[in-house]
């Protein structure tokens, strides 16, 4: 805990993954955290302490930090930004239609702060994803006032998110105000890692190039799947001898079903377009998305090679969420399967530990889903595993054979012991196999 001189107050901008675990985590760290969103009914939720998604950890402190009012949630401005030494811009960045971030809600978001902050200037901090260049958009806005802009990327996997804020690999701090930075610094004092104080650009570029580069791995490890299944190699022991050289790294070489989630995809996406408009080469970011969304097409491919035609057909998909540990479906590869699956006419089934399937909430994808993955197995042709939740590697292959129609297993999470599942009778896939 802080001495009470080092504790700020403190307004965050945005309350999602990022800005919660971030307000969370500073009010842990004994700052005074208000944080604002323009959603009155999770305002309202979180003021009682529920958190509107899952993410380890982070319920506990919101309850712990409201308890002793290092916490304050509103959807008033006024209440937020008044007296705030530093407001942390927490907003979401989605894809443009062009590729790159869509940054209205960003822009919206600094309009808010220049209303409402006129005689506090606080130092404005943007957490979020943002193309390289928003820390001089933001600097030229507030030119008059002279307010200062650090650029300090979040580097926050869901599933692991309080962890990692808590132990993060690298604090990347990018101003051209010297002062400004030492004094975000100074926040996260109590907490370990390595802190990089640097320009503007170099801050926002090292973000993107981090999260595109982390996808990029993913693609090589999908293409090496690829290749490993066309000459009769193992692809995981391929993956795994690679990734012992430290200059590779075993981080994010796992092949499956590709990437998902609110960031890679996005944030590929943007390095892309970035790569464009800087008239430098983009071929490698353009293949790695192309080579992300022909594995969901790989995974229909396998099966209709197996079941002939997938029409009328029952498959079950086990998992939704874009990856374990989260009820996140932004993104999800499973979803986009599932999709797929559909469009062939076959009936899909699912189950998930934790995603409530709805039509709403995924693109008006219409599959049925179960309370357990031996129901979701029932009378299926074939069963695939799209998220990789431990669970599903430690389920009862015989029970799960035995409810299915058919003897199709593709796992496109390398969850299972291959020799387990061709032993409970399985017609066992991998990716890469
Ligand atoms: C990512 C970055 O890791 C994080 O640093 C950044 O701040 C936000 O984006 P996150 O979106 O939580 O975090 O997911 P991540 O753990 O990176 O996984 C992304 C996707 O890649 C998931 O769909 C996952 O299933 C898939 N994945 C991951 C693979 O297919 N293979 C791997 O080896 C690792």
């Amino acid at each position: 805990m802080l001495d009470a001189a080092v504790r700020e107050r403190l307004a965050v901008v945005g309350a999602g993954h990022v800005g919660l675990v971030y307000a969370a985590g500073l009010a842990e760290l004994g700052h005074h955290v208000s944080v604002l969103d323009i959603d009155r009914d999770r305002i309202a939720a979180l003021r009682r302490g529920i958190v509107p998604f899952f993410e380890p950890g982070l319920g506990d402190l919101v309850k712990k930090d409201l308890a002793v009012r290092r916490l304050l949630f509103s959807s008033q401005p006024g209440e937020v930004l008044k007296g705030a030494k530093m407001a942390f811009i927490c907003v979401p960045t989605p894809s443009a239609n062009d590729g790159g971030l869509d940054e209205g809600p960003m822009r919206r978001a600094l309009q808010t702060i220049r209303r409402f902050s006129r005689r506090d200037r606080p130092i404005i901090v943007t957490k979020s994803t943002v193309s390289v260049g928003m820390n001089r958009y933001i600097k030229d806005l507030f030119r008059d006032r002279k307010v200062p802009v650090v650029s300090n990327p979040e580097y926050l996997r869901e599933g692991s998110a309080m962890h990692d804020f808590f132990h993060p690999h690298r604090i990347v701090l990018g101003s051209d105000d010297g002062d400004a930075m030492a004094a975000v610094a100074k926040l996260y004092e109590g907490i370990d890692g390595p802190v990089f104080t640097t320009d503007p650009v170099t801050a926002e570029l090292s973000k993107l190039a981090s999260n595109a580069f982390l996808a990029l791995k993913i693609s090589f490890a999908n293409s090496i799947a690829r290749i490993a299944s066309s000459n009769g190699g193992d692809v995981a022991e391929t993956l795994r001898i690679l990734g012992t050289d430290p200059r590779i790294g075993p981080g994010h070489l796992r092949a499956g079903l590709g990437f998902g989630g609110a960031c890679l995809p996005k944030d590929l996406a943007a390095m892309e377009h970035l790569a464009r408009r800087s008239a430098a080469p983009y071929e490698l970011f353009a293949a790695a998305q192309a080579i992300n969304r022909d594995q969901r097409q790989h995974v229909v491919d396998i099966l209709t090679a197996k079941l002939m035609s997938l029409s009328g057909r029952r498959i079950a998909v086990l998992g939704l969420a874009f990856k374990a540990d989260t009820d996140d479906v932004r993104e999800s590869p499973s979803l986009a399967l599932i999709s797929e699956l559909l469009d062939t006419g076959a009936n899909v089934v699912t189950h998930d530990p934790m995603v409530k399937l709805r039509a709403s909430s995924n693109g008006g994808v219409f599959a049925t889903q179960r309370r357990s993955a031996v129901e979701a197995a029932k009378g299926a042709h074939a069963l695939v595993i799209a998220t990789e939740w431990p669970q599903y590697g430690k389920l009862d292959l015989t029970r799960l054979r035995r409810s299915m129609k058919g003897d199709l297993l593709v796992d496109a999470r390398g969850v299972l012991e291959p020799a387990a599942a061709r032993a409970a009778g399985f017609d066992y896939v991998a990716i890469g196999t």
